[in-house]
């Protein structure tokens, strides 16, 4: 792909590559997908059920319900977690807006707490200052790639007894002391929106849980409150793995350890590239996280006039995320105004992400921190 500049032709360098990561695995889905079709089993079947067996092993949690999407896998998870209706689940304000609509969805009421100003993840005192008798459960979002600092929130939250449920969508195969996202929480919600470290074809998602019961309850409330056909037990949802999602989750599996490594490359590079700029502040890994680098969000002044600049070379850069979730319309009912998370709103206006995929190459990156030092001078 390229764009016009204003003296040549440039390729463009997108946020993210789909085209690349399907070209390493386009033969073993066009099989799957082959097989699919002659077996016209569309929905569920062997194969997700070979995926959830799969990304169960991965992340090294005993059960993996393959559901449509992200949001409603933390939707279900706090379903199936049972958090009473009108309970404040507590999350920071610094997260895409789906886990506070997952929250509104079941029944619940978002509440928000700040991130820390170094790692851009749930502060743990602030997340303290939050709970209360309201408190149902705490969603800590693994933001970014890597994990939020879970021994602080279980340390935090173990007084009240509240439940956690993570938030593991942009954090496939992370890890903190060793142990892998999703394997915290009571539950943990995970996308594979097509643009993640593990992404599908179109919307999938899936919850990971230790508890043979948490798992049961998440598969009934998402196949219509059914375990025997025609037999309804409970209301339910349609929210089920594809078939053909799965071939593709499963294919891309393969390469999700290989292609993490790579961010992790392409991340180390970067922070070579743009230590001389002053005005650059680089994402930083917390103690005990592998970071997986879904995004690349560096911290810059006057960020927009940047981000121009990169569009105006072809580079794409994203803003994750421009209105701190507590800030936006859609929640103007919870009453909360600027001020109230002020290390959220801070970083709302500095982050960019800067392009990173597993294909990246070392002349793309050049071209990129280049044209971030042209933007700032
Ligand atoms: C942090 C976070 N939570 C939840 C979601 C929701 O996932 P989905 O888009 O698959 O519904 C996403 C991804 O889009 C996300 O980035």
């Amino acid at each position: 792909m390229t764009v016009s500049g204003q003296a040549e032709t440039m390729t463009v360098i997108p946020l993210v590559d789909l085209r690349a990561a399907h070209a390493e695995v386009a033969a073993e889905i066009q099989a799957g997908f082959d097989e699919v079709m002659g077996s016209a089993a569309f929905v569920k079947g062997e194969v997700a059920a070979a995926f959830e067996r799969e990304y169960a092993a991965f992340t090294r949690v005993a059960h993996c319900v393959g559901v449509a999407n992200g949001t409603d896998a933390l939707e279900l998870a706090l379903r199936a977690a049972e958090v009473p209706a009108g309970a404040e689940v507590i999350m920071p304000a610094n997260t895409f807006v789906a886990t506070a609509e997952a929250v509104v969805r079941a029944g619940a009421r978002p509440a928000f707490a700040d991130v820390d100003p170094d790692y851009l993840l749930l502060d743990p005192g602030s997340l303290q200052a939050a709970l209360n008798q309201q408190t149902g459960a705490v969603i800590p979002v693994h933001l970014f790639g890597q994990m939020a600092p879970m021994t602080a929130v279980a340390d935090v939250t173990a007084r009240h007894g509240t439940v956690i449920i993570e938030d593991a969508a942009q954090a496939h195969g992370a890890t903190q002391g060793g142990r892998p996202a999703g394997s915290f929480g009571l539950l943990a919600g995970v996308s594979f929106y097509p643009g993640k470290n593990l992404g599908a074809y179109g919307d999938a998602g899936a919850v990971l849980t230790g508890s043979a019961e948490h798992a049961r309850r998440v598969r009934l409330l998402g196949d219509h409150g059914s375990e025997r056909r025609y037999e309804h037990l409970t209301i339910g949802f349609n929210s089920r793995l594809d078939a053909l999602q799965a071939v593709v989750l499963r294919a891309k599996l393969r390469g999700l350890a290989a292609g993490n490594q790579a961010r992790r490359q392409a991340a180390g590079r970067y922070a070579e590239l743009l230590a001389d700029v002053p005005e650059v502040i680089l994402p930083r890994t917390a103690p005990g996280n592998e970071h997986v680098w879904h995004l690349y969000p560096v911290r810059v002044p006057c960020r927009d006039e940047v981000l121009r600049c990169l569009h105006e070379e072809g580079i794409g850069a994203g803003i994750h995320y421009p209105v701190p979730v507590h800030l936006q319309p859609a929640f103007r009912h919870l009453g909360h105004g600027p001020g109230d998370f002020p290390v959220a709103e801070a970083v709302a206006r500095q982050l960019l992400s800067l392009p990173l995929y597993p294909q990246i190459t070392r002349e793309q990156q050049v071209r990129v921190a280049d044209a971030v030092r042209r933007a700032l001078t």
